[in-house]
């Protein structure tokens, strides 16, 4: 994954950078580095571990490039981290995504004795630059480019120019546009703070920035317009605001996100005649609870991949199918690979995207954007939310009705204030090593949502099983060590999931309910019950996420983890 920053203007690269790091350390946390031009010499810091390391060793220049790791080839550590410098020093590159043939640009440049100083794919581009250079490094760039097989977004600067460029195959490159200045950046966060109007470079794409020009060329060597796009939100939306971390101020946020969300339209001309849908990671689980509601209301046969399986299982696709890619940010690899490969078949291809102007929108048919704003926290809260809504509104909209929910913004607010109750939960359960997490139907869905939570950012084994498969196996591992979070709405399949709490009870299992307020029943089986307002049946799913939400984050809390980045995750996976 990795966030990369390039800065050319009048201020101090560095101070540019570090904040513009700080906000792309979601892409990737375990080393960062910073190269800038002075005195017509490269300047390079780079540490292992986070990005308020460097704050120690700012160095000075107008001109810098920028870049925060998640490891893919060689180890965290000073050495492997970018930015790379060539042997000479002349040239400086930072880089996200995968190098695939690098071994054998290795090889090849080790011939010419190029001494490698990391064990990483990345550092292959700067030799090949340095190689390449013959007093143009836009040309450099050009040739580079086509040794290069694999996905990428670099920026490389040179000891004596004033310019940065940028290459994009595959992972995600902005431009933002400023006066006097321009950046470089894998998101718009990164540049929001100085400038709104930006240009998202695409695929097979090279641009050449300086203080006050820019200009984008693509592999070919053709000319291409500038398509400035102005950005819709601003700078305190991508910021804590008080909270203690992004995770919680991102859930006290969701009124607003369902109001915003439920007045998005979903319009469809014709009925697929089979939905397919594709999603990794927590959107994944969104996917999984539209194939229940899709097939529910519209009754259009719907099936749910996890982005990773997609291609790889040779999916059957007829033309009047639809695939549906769900994404917060737009750029994870697997998902986009699936869009591609739906396109392959002329399948209509359909993304329900959280990030405005992401590679998933721009090469899907269609585009329905949610409405969550910025999410920063790894672990996704708001984002989900409004996923887990599109796929009623989707659902809904295949059978040419609007889905609506009166008072579902007033019903999230009061879902809030379970806050106190469930950190008190939390205090009691912190400990715990493992759980169950247990849900019927759609239920599940949000079952699964909740185990992800707890396992992502406090680091406690939790596995999702729909209610009635407990007996097949998981109830193994019921003990009094091994809480059950039991997810048991009065909806339909009330009394079966009675049945099967009562299961874990007679084996000493703990209980935590997730239960309809007004249901005494259900305390004479749980030893703690979180109630929540009564709904349709079928709407319950848009109220459980807030408790597991709140659970997930007063443990991770409690047991004092990094909650905004969870250990050797990333937000954003532009890696297969
Ligand atoms: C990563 C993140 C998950 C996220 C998944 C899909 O694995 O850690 O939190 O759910 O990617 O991300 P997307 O941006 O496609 O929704």
């Amino acid at each position: 994954m990795c966030g990369i920053i390039g800065y050319v203007g009048f201020k101090e690269a560095y101070d540019i950078i570090v904040t513009g790091l700080k906000q792309l350390e979601y892409r990737g946390y375990d080393s960062a580095g910073i190269c800038t031009q002075h005195s017509q010499s490269l300047h390079l810091v780079k540490y292992k571990g986070r990005v308020e390391n460097l704050q120690q060793s700012k160095i000075q220049g107008t001109l810098g490039i920028g870049h925060t790791r998640w490891a893919t080839h060689g180890k965290p550590s000073d050495n492997n981290a970018h930015p790379f410098v060539d042997s000479q020093n002349q040239f400086s590159i930072v880089h996200n995504g995968i190098i695939e043939n690098y071994l054998e640009l290795k090889e090849e440049l080790r011939k010419d004795h190029t001494q490698f100083t990391s064990d990483t794919d990345s550092e292959v581009i700067v030799h090949l630059i340095a190689k390449y250079y013959e007093g143009d490094l836009r040309d450099a760039v050009l040739k580079t480019t086509k040794r290069l097989q694999g996905s990428y977004a670099f920026c490389v600067i040179d000891k004596n120019h004033k310019e940065i460029i940028g290459a994009r195959n595959g992972s995600p490159l902005i431009i933002g546009v400023g006066k006097n200045e321009n950046f470089f950046a894998s998101d718009v966060s990164a540049v929001i703070e100085y400038t709104k109007e930006v240009i998202y470079l695409n695929d097979f794409e090279i641009a050449k920035i300086t203080k006050n020009f820019i200009d984008i060329i693509d592999f070919e060597g053709n000319n291409k317009p500038l398509a400035i796009q102005e950005v819709e939100w601003d700078i305190e939306q991508a910021q804590k605001q008080g909270y203690k971390h992004f995770m919680i101020k991102e859930i006290m946020e969701q009124p607003k996100v369902v109001e915003n969300q439920l007045k998005v339209q979903f319009d469809f001309g014709s009925k697929p005649k089979t939905v397919h849908i594709v999603a990794c990671g927590g959107a994944g689980f969104a996917g999984v609870l539209g194939e229940y509601l899709i097939e529910e209301i519209s009754k259009i046969p719907t099936k749910f991949y996890h982005g990773s399986e997609f291609r790889y299982r040779k999916p059957i696709l007829h033309e009047d199918d639809l695939v549906v890619a769900i994404s917060q940010s737009g750029e994870t690899a697997d998902t986009l690979a699936a869009i591609r490969k739906a396109k392959e078949s002329n399948t209509k291809t359909l993304a329900i995207i959280n990030v405005v102007g992401s590679t998933i929108a721009r090469e899907s048919d269609d585009v329905i954007y949610t409405r969550a704003g910025p999410e920063i926290s790894v672990a996704s809260t708001k984002a989900f939310l409004a996923q887990i809504l599109s796929m009623y509104q989707l659902a809904y909209a295949l059978k040419n009705e609007v889905f609506t929910f009166q008072d579902y913004k007033e019903i999230i607010e009061q879902l809030l204030q379970l806050d106190e109750q469930i950190k008190q939960l939390a205090e009691k359960y912190f400990k715990y090593q493992n759980f169950i997490y247990i849900g019927r139907n759609r239920n599940y869905a949000i079952a699964l949502e909740g185990a992800l939570k707890l396992k992502e950012i406090a680091y406690i084994h939790a596995e999702a099983y729909p209610s009635g498969e407990l007996k097949h196996g998981p109830l193994a591992l019921v003990s009094e060590d091994m809480p059950t979070f039991a997810i048991c709405p009065q909806d339909e399949f009330y009394e079966k999931n009675f049945s099967n709490i009562q299961e874990v009870k007679a084996r000493n299992g703990r209980v935590i309910s997730l239960a309809t307020e007004g249901d005494e029943k259900i305390n004479l089986i749980s030893d703690d019950v979180i109630y929540i307002p009564k709904v349709d049946s079928i709407l319950y799913p848009l109220l459980e996420t807030v408790p597991l939400h709140l659970f997930a984050y007063h443990i991770a809390n409690f047991r004092e983890n990094d909650i905004d980045k969870p250990r050797n995750l990333a937000k954003s996976v532009t890696v297969e």
